[in-house]
């Protein structure tokens, strides 16, 4: 049953800012999630590192659709909906690998790394010959693109082109990594499962009030600090031995405050950023002297070069620049969502580096991950209590500096819209605002024209 426009709008109040706890539990909204957000956006499927050569490919979640992102044999990426035309088996069980076709375990039904149907057992004997094996190929996607090297697709035909739909603050996030060299993933894909409602696994990237409290375990620990770590992790981006090493800042001063050390970026379609500036924040690895590089200044507006934040593009791509980091938020249901986390290296990088990023992916996020598995218990205890009779009736509360948040928009700036801020929470509300919008299954037009930021958030 659709949920109406008055109703989203009831659930998400900007102007009070506060949101429904049925938003994170209610199974009618988990459906027309699959439908009007995931079945419409633009979602990230992988990196084209991932698939260098001829019939390397990935699978890929968009909803409940799985899809293989197949390197074809011209060099062009193609996306096909992992099911048989027959009877609808997965035709791939791997998540990863290098294939020259792909043959249905149920009946054999084979496809070419195009998706075409080549094979039927039985086609002369059993089908006389009669069966059109050019109509019964593999489903693409209904659009394919990529932004320097981050591969994108959308069931929408109708969905505006990729660089749109990222809009400034999409593209400053992608290119705060792409700008740290010549980028490749390290193989392998961390995944694991966090019972918890996706939007608490994507909101929380905005959220800089809780590691004081949340993350005191593993700050005790002092597991960012250069001492803790051996001998051979004390480098910076550079390879360039330095006390300093790899540390993590936090916006200083009583949270909430009023002093400016936040920068916010709030975009068209829900894009959002928020977080420390680079004065204020320095990352795991130690250094963010890339943000000083050609390619940077080339890419990134003079405020994005200060802005050391998360940034999520909507729905579920969270980009971790100080740590060379993606990660995708997959739901699995209204309370189970999969964790995939991708490392980001360059090329060039020094063994001491790769060593190191490959020590903070296993030991700060991921399911060894201390941070993740702390933020963790925090998103699954918050679901959970939006199915209780009584507690789901009690609104969350997001108004931390709301109504102080004043929204900067020079369009003809490559700065996206951003606000300079104490500690907030306009990244989450933001999010959720232009959530109710996709979820109201309004035209791309009004999508676009209910989400441009307004002048006070
Ligand atoms: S379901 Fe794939 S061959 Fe029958
Ligand atoms: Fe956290």
């Amino acid at each position: 049953m659709a949920i109406a426009d008055q109703t989203l709008h009831e659930l998400v109040s900007l102007e009070r800012g506060e949101v429904d706890r049925s938003i994170y539990s209610d199974p009618d909204i988990y459906e027309q999630e699959m439908k009007e957000i995931f079945g419409r956006s633009w979602l990230f499927l992988c990196h084209e590192t991932q698939i260098p050569k001829r019939g390397d490919f990935v699978e890929a979640p968009m909803g409940r659709d799985n899809v293989l992102v197949v390197r074809q044999r011209d060099g062009s990426i193609k996306a096909l909906l992992n099911t048989c035309a027959h009877r609808g088996n997965a035709v791939c069980r791997a998540d990863e690998g290098n294939a020259k076709n792909f043959m249905c375990t149920y009946h054999g039904w084979t496809y070419d790394i195009a998706g075409n149907l080549v094979g039927v057992p039985g086609q002369k004997e059993l089908y006389h010959d009669e069966l059109d094996m050019s109509a019964h190929g593999l489903r693409g996607v209904a659009q394919l693109d990529t932004y320097k090297g981050f591969v994108f697709a959308t069931s929408d035909p109708s969905a505006p082109p990729l660089a749109e739909f990222l809009g400034r603050t999409g593209r400053a996030g992608l290119d705060m990594i792409a700008c740290q060299g010549d980028m490749e993933v390290i193989p392998g894909v961390q995944k694991f499962v966090i019972p918890c409602n996706w939007k608490f696994a994507v909101d929380n990237l905005f959220d800089w009030y809780h590691p004081q409290i949340t993350h005191l375990s593993a700050m005790s620990l002092d597991m960012f600090a250069n001492q803790a770590m051996p001998e051979s992790k004390r480098v910076d981006i550079d390879g360039v031995a330095t006390q300093e090493g790899a540390q993590l800042r936090l916006p200083g001063g009583p949270a909430g405050g009023d002093n400016v050390d936040e920068l916010v970026f709030v975009d068209i379609f829900g894009h959002a950023l928020a977080g420390p500036t680079r004065d204020t924040y320095v990352g795991v690895t130690g250094s963010d002297s890339w943000r000083d590089s050609e390619q940077a200044r080339e890419a990134l507006g003079p405020v994005a070069r200060r802005a050391a934040g998360h940034t999520n593009i909507f729905p579920t791509l969270w980009i971790n620049p100080a740590g060379g980091q993606i990660s995708l938020r997959v739901p699995r249901g209204p309370f189970e969502t999969e964790i995939w986390w991708y490392s980001f290296v360059p090329r060039e990088a020094p063994p001491e580096h790769r060593a190191l990023v490959l020590a903070m992916a296993n030991h700060v996020f991921g399911p060894a991950g201390l941070l993740e598995q702390e933020d963790g218990e925090n998103w699954n205890q918050s679901t959970m209590t939006t199915t209780g009779l009584a507690s789901r009736r009690i609104p969350h509360v997001l108004k931390m500096n709301l109504g102080r948040g004043k929204v900067v928009n020079d369009v003809d700036s490559m700065d996206p819209p951003y606000i300079e801020c104490g500690i907030n929470e306009h990244g989450q509300l933001w999010t959720y605002a232009a959530w109710a919008q996709w979820m109201s299954g309004c035209s791309w037009d009004e999508l676009r024209e209910r989400t441009i930021p307004p002048a006070v958030l």
